[in-house]
Parts: structure tokens; sequence; C-alpha cells
């Protein structure tokens, strides 16, 4: 790891984690990931914002050592998780002389993770302005992007919003900035709908708190730095907004092809309405690229044979991850085909309690699909479409 200079005095201290493959051994990294440490020198006081997973702790250290710092005076923990504070005892270790600055619940889910006594900390408020001298910190109080205790911290007279894991993206790659806009927007919207998707209504309101900040620059925990902010906060509005696109999502699984007819069918028709469909295999089902399809579609149809009574455990598994992420989706349905269970939506509807949508009339089969089956699917399909066509969707 180097430190490279953003602008005069500012450095980012960026822990590329080329080969990781999943984050939290959930998360699909198809494209890696970064953990952002920033330094920021003032005429007074030097601070550090945030550190970097305790796997990389010794490169931070190093490349913090390589700028030949006579101390550090602070160390702000914008957010708890150890990605981004899992370095703070390394980084002690190196400048003991540092504060750890940070809010009252980060300071609780530090003092347990990291087993840091609570009178290291020195406590900051939202809105606080702590001065480094010819610049100064104030800290953005922005609870649920995305646990409890994150903050964003602004730097004065420079505007550059720190925003941990606000506007980020799980992305490794060489480059400091965002220059690479569709890459990094392929990132930041898988990043959305896994990590920030599920707290919609509060990206919402943070959002509507940065509109009134003069930004000029965005350096987020995660991916790449974004010199040009109204790229990601643009973004972010059209993700979170309540809105949805005429974007159709079909989960789907089969185990004697009789389902497997039955979206078929249904994309053909959807298709043929010229709608954006895109089916998902649940077997091995790619949960990024499911939860990135996700972020803006209006409707989801689940498709599963009955397992016993019930959907299909791949079919359960991934409206629990449907459930978790709480897409905006509109309106919802479910088909499949059974043997002798029959009860299908009656098992699946009560797992995606989340999703406030409207539900559309089932489509369940006994053994094969026939005429009168794919009549009622054309039914379903010509429904989604007038959903679809009709204002605000
Ligand atoms: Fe990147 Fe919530 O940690």
């Amino acid at each position: 790891m180097i430190a490279r200079e953003l602008i005069t005095g500012v450095y980012a201290l960026t822990a590329q984690d080329w080969d990781r493959k999943r984050f939290d051994e959930l998360v699909p990294l198809p494209e890696g990931t970064s953990y952002n440490a920033y330094l920021v020198k003032g005429s007074d006081k030097i601070a550090l914002i945030d550190t970097v997973h305790p796997s990389m702790a010794q490169d931070l250290v190093a490349a913090l050592q390589q700028l030949g710092l006579p101390r550090i005076d602070y160390i702000v923990a914008n957010h708890a998780e150890l990605d981004h504070a899992g370095a703070i005892p390394a980084v002690l270790a190196a400048y003991p002389q540092a504060q750890v600055l940070a809010n009252a619940k980060c300071r609780s889910l530090l003092a347990a993770e990291l087993g840091l006594p609570r009178e290291m900390f020195v406590l900051i408020q939202d809105n606080h302005t702590l001065s480094l001298g010819d610049r100064s910190l104030r800290f953005m109080w922005m609870p649920w992007v995305h646990w409890p205790d994150s903050t964003a911290t602004y730097l004065e007279p420079d505007h550059i919003l720190f925003s941990c894991d606000f506007l980020g993206a799980h992305l490794a790659c060489s480059e400091l900035l965002a220059d690479d806009e569709p890459r990094v927007e392929q990132a930041a919207r898988m990043y959305y709908a896994e990590i920030m998707m599920p707290f919609r209504k509060h990206v919402v309101r943070h959002l509507e708190r940065l509109a009134a900040e003069d930004i000029a620059m965005i350096a987020p925990g995660h991916g790449p730095v974004h010199a040009r902010p109204a790229f990601i906060l643009d973004l972010y509005r059209r993700w979170a907004a309540d809105t949805p696109q005429p974007e159709i999502v079909i989960p789907y699984i089969s185990m004697y092809d009789s389902t497997r007819r039955m979206v078929d069918h249904l994309l053909d028709r959807l298709m043929a309405e010229g709608l954006k469909v895109q089916p998902f295999n649940v077997v091995e089902l790619d949960s990024g690229r499911f939860a990135s399809a996700l972020v803006e579609a209006s409707t989801l149809v689940f498709a599963s044979p009955l397992v016993l009574d019930g959907p299909h455990p791949a079919m359960a598994n991934a409206a629990f991850l449907v459930n978790a992420l709480k897409p905006k989706v509109s309106h919802a349905a479910i088909i499949g085909s059974y043997g002798w269970g029959t009860a299908l939506a009656e098992n699946l509807q009560p797992l995606l309690s989340n999703l406030h949508a409207e539900w559309l009339a089932p489509v369940i089969v006994g053994g094969v699909p026939k005429e009168a089956d794919f009549a009622a699917l054309d039914g379903l399909a010509a429904r989604i479409v007038q959903v679809n066509r009709a204002e605000g969707v």
C-alpha cells in the first residue's frame, strides 16, 4: 500500500483486496474490494480518518510511516465495522498519543469488538466541528448506512466528504479516482443493492442532508474517490427513489421442466411486449447479480415447483434474500407446478412480508402445464404488462 495525495496535505491510503471473493462470507466480490483510510494534515493537528481491514493493518502502518509524520493526533472512526476500524489497535501501537474519535454508538461497538477501554475515546456529536488549524473536520451522523453508528466526516475548507460505507463500491482498482464511470457504476450498484437497499429510506434522508452541502469530492471507505460527486449522488437518488422501472425479475427453479416451461412461456409473452425481463436460476444463484437486478425492478415473479407442501428450499433461500434486501417492487406473483402438495403460494408468500407489493393472482399447475394453464399465464403476462405501462411504473 502507498499513500497517494488527493489534494495538498490530504492522502488516500487504499488497501486493495484484489483476491477477496466474498464479504462477510456472504456478499460476492467479483472485482475484489478496497478498504480506504485517509490522512489529513492541518497546520496544527493531523487526523487519520478510518483505518482498514485488520488483515492489512501493518500495510497501513507502513504507508503512514513512509509519510514521515511527526505524530497522529486523531483517529476518526466513522464506523465500527472492522473493515474500517480493525486496524485502529495497530495504528495506536505505532502512534500511541493518538486519540480515537467516535460517536457513542460507535464507541460501544468498538469497545466490544476491539477491547479498547471506553476512556480512550473522545465522543463526537452530530455537526460538531474539530479544528486541525487551517482545516477542520465536521462530523455528520448518518445512521443506518449501514450500521446505527455510521458517520461521515466533512473536511473544510476543502469540501471533501469522507463517507465511509455510504456511496462506496466493492471494487479493487489501481485508479485513485472513479474516472471509469461505467465500471464504477456497475460495482456501486451491486454494492448499493447488497449493503444499502435494505435502508433505502435512510439513504433518501441522508441524500437530502447532503444536498445542502457544497461537496467537491467524495472519498468513500470502499472503491475509488469521486472527483465528480454528482455522478454517484445522482445514481443513489435514482436507485433510492420510490418509483421503480418497468423491469421484471423472475427467480425460478424447476425439477421436471414443468415450471421451466411456465417460465419460458411467461418470458416469451413479456419479451414480445418489449419489457425488460431477467430470469435467475436459483440453484446456483449469483446473489450479487440478482440483488443488483432488484434495485429498480417493478415486478417479481417467483417460479418454483413444490417440494413436499412448500417451495423448493432453493427458492425459499432466494425469497429470504429478497425479503432481507427489501426491494421497491410494486407487484409480485407466484407461479409453479406441483405433484401432490398444492400450498406453494400459501407457504412462499409469508416469507416475503417485507415486500410492499401488490400480489397478482398466482398460477399453480398440477403436473405438466396444459392449454388452460398457458392461458392463465397469458393472463398474468397481460396484467404485468398493464401495471408496468400504468402511470408511475
Ligand atoms: Fe464497510 Fe459497514 O463496513
